[in-house]
């Protein structure tokens, strides 16, 4: 039988094939369905675009009366003809010649046609992957993916693996979730605490905050390595832009200053932006529709101009002299809130500024130290709507002034015995950034909470799905 022939197309390459009449076999859900008198239409969707596809089927042909089940959510698999089609909007369609339905719905269907709200939405997390935001959201998501991977490959960076589980506090900022495997209804104490000693690796485990310590074990090897890989950050701070698990890419360069540094993470932004503004132009156009009108020129200004670089005591000027009134007043050495990082970046600058050499006591222990003993050669990128997306440093390769941050900050020397050896055998100058994946996402889509960035977000309170 031809039909069972007809080869399996996406809906993306049969939006741009011609209508010749050939037989095809699509696989979808239903997006909506309308019956009349002379033909029933339905909306397919199989998530290789935006766009549906629209499969006309003729009511008098008994065997494509469509039962009531294949509504809204419903799955079909259906074998037709490609057809010019006369509706508006859209080249082609398919002439339904035969139809199975694989799983039906019902009108209960928690995502009916009409606009839901994100609050909404969140609450079928599995279920809004199928709508348009969301699945635009999801493949921009995979297209950034691969232009991050793409960027560093095609520069020689080399892709490392750092381990998910540690026992040390890269950020020393001690938001870490434990890894254990004690009991906790009867947890072993010695001398009124809990007994490490006892658990799965002997000593206290957590998941990892950055992988930042281990890249630079690498980049003492290979040069410009990289790695990608999940993070987790115990904040409790119920934000937009905070997740408890993220996605972070950090890039580490050996024989790499503080300049060489923000030239690689300008360069980064730029070429992934133009990447998946181009690979994903239906998807992009969306999002300068619906969910930020002028998206689009935002993201063309930014790959066309020089990202600004503003030193922390050049930002607190500005903010001093802004004569806005901040929630968090501003001074030299407080550490700068999303409202001054906004602020500096949208009313100031307009577009993405990096901010260097910030104050030492606001800042982790491996940075290194500048010249002045105040401030270390750290860089945070800005952008408007979000603020911070990308973090990072030279880092201290001079041992002894490294022990010294790290006493001065109540770190125990002996647990970081393996970071400093890196520098007292070969220990070169070096220097990496963090770049926060889903916030990157939020800047390129025009989302605006970090909850709709991740397709099954955990923050504070919420592991659902
Ligand atoms: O500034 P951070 O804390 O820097 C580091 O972790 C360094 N070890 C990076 C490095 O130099 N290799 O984090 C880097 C980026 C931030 O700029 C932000 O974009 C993102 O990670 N980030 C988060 N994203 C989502 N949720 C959170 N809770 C985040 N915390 C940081
Ligand atoms: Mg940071």
């Amino acid at each position: 039988m031809a039909e069972a022939r007809a080869g399996r197309r996406p809906i993306r390459t049969l939006l741009q094939a011609a209508p010749d009449g050939s037989l095809v076999r699509l696989h979808g859900w239903v997006r909506t369905r309308r019956d009349s008198k002379s033909a029933t239409f339905v909306e397919l969707n199989d998530g290789s675009c935006l766009a549906n596809l629209q499969v006309v089927f003729d009511p008098q042909r008994p065997e494509l009366a469509l039962p009531e089940q294949a509504t809204t959510g419903a799955s079909l698999v259906v074998w037709g003809r490609l057809v010019p089609s006369p509706a508006k909007g859209q080249p082609v369609e398919l002439q339904a010649e035969r139809f199975t339905l694989v799983g039906g719905s019902t009108p209960d269907y928690p995502l009916q046609k009409k606009r839901h709200s994100f609050e909404y939405l969140r609450t079928i997390a599995h279920l809004r992957l199928r709508s348009n935001t969301f699945g635009a959201v999801a493949r921009v998501r995979n297209a950034l993916f691969f232009a991050i991977h793409e960027y560093f490959q095609t520069r020689g960076f080399m892709h490392v693996q750092a381990p998910m589980i540690t026992a040390n506090d890269a950020e020393g900022a001690g938001e870490m979730f434990t890894v254990t495997t004690l009991d906790l209804a009867d947890v072993p104490k010695a001398e009124g605490k809990v007994d490490w000693s006892r658990d799965f690796f002997g000593r206290k485990a957590s998941l990892t905050v950055s992988g930042q310590l281990e890249a630079e074990a690498f980049a003492h090897v290979f040069h410009d390595v990289y790695t990608f890989a999940p993070t987790f950050r115990a904040e409790n701070s119920n934000t937009s832009r905070h997740a408890a698990e993220f996605l972070m890419c950090e890039p580490e360069m050996a024989f790499a200053d503080l300049s060489d540094n923000i030239r690689l993470g300008e360069d980064f932004i730029k070429t992934v932006l133009a990447t998946v503004r181009e690979r994903c132009a239906e998807d992009m156009a969306f999002f300068d529709q619906r969910i930020e009108p002028g998206l689009l020129a935002k993201l063309d200004h930014v790959m066309d101009s020089p990202f600004e670089v503003l030193s922390y005591g050049e930002a607190v000027r500005l903010l001093e002299d802004s004569g806005q009134r901040f929630e968090f007043p501003v001074a030299w050495g407080c550490d700068l809130q999303s409202e001054h990082e906004r602020y500096l970046t949208e009313q100031k600058i307009g577009r993405p500024v990096f901010v260097v050499d910030y104050p030492k006591d606001i800042k982790a222990f491996y940075m290194r130290q500048n010249e002045d003993g105040r401030t270390v050669a750290a860089m945070d990128m800005l952008v408007p709507g979000i603020g911070e997306i990308i973090g990072g440093s030279q880092r201290e390769e001079r041992v002894d002034l490294l022990e010294e941050r790290m006493r001065a900050m109540g770190m125990s020397v002996q647990e970081y015995w393996w970071y400093l050896e890196l520098r007292r055998f070969g220990g070169v100058p070096h220097a990496g950034f963090g770049v926060g994946f889903e916030r990157l996402l939020m800047y390129i889509t025009g989302l605006t909470n970090i909850r709709d960035a991740l397709a099954f977000p955990r923050t504070p309170g919420h592991v659902e799905f």
